[in-house]
């Protein structure tokens, strides 16, 4: 049986030069299209909470959605989209956020979380993390109680990690790609 290292390895493929010369995109497409790989990646990140009560996923899209709502499923939670701004109907809390080059904002409906609701935040890829930052300032404006940060890939390098866990968020990664 391959470990999981190896199957993820196998199953994520890496872009040279996407979006831009120097930069190698992990892309998770492939780990999608691969029935052993998308549900041993699902089984993985949510193994450390299975019998815990999680009252819900917080996905950041956009392919945080397509992994939270798997593990919305497998851990009988709800699910909370947080999206680019302008795309949520209802009343809405708005974090900006810093990006590589500039700064987005993102957002999530002010009564998507309860005061002391568990949740576990969740995105394919942690880099500098400020993506994630926004998403637990959001979260935690709300109340929320936020079990974990989990995501496929973490590129320790660049800080992100280490940002979240000095904000007090236990961060849960299933590969690391270091050096490049
Ligand atoms: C990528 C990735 C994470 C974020 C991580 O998304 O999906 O959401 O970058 O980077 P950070 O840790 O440095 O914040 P991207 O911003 O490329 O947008 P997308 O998901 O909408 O494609
Ligand atoms: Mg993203």
């Amino acid at each position: 049986k391959q470990t999981l290292e190896q199957t993820l390895r196998a199953a994520i493929r890496t872009i040279p030069d996407y979006p831009k010369p120097g930069i190698q995109f992990r892309d998770i497409t492939t780990l999608l299209g691969d029935a052993r790989a998308f549900r041993r990646s699902v089984d993985e990140l949510v193994h450390p909470y299975a019998g815990m009560k999680v009252d819900k996923i917080a996905g950041i899209e956009a392919r945080g959605f397509i992994l939270g709502g798997a593990m919305a499923h497998q851990l009988s939670s709800g699910f909370i989209p947080i999206r680019k701004k302008g795309k949520l109907p209802h009343e809405t809390v708005r974090v900006a956020y810093s990006l590589e080059y500039g700064i987005d904002e993102m957002e999530m409906h002010r009564d998507a979380v309860k005061e002391g609701e568990k949740v576990i935040l969740v995105d394919d890829l942690i880099a500098t993390g400020g993506t994630a930052e926004g998403a637990v300032k959001l979260l935690r404006q709300m109340g929320a109680q936020i079990v974990a940060a989990c995501f496929v890939i973490d590129l320790p390098d660049l800080g992100g990690r280490a940002k979240l866990e000095a904000l007090g968020v236990e961060v849960n990664t299933l590969i690391a790609y270091e050096g490049d």
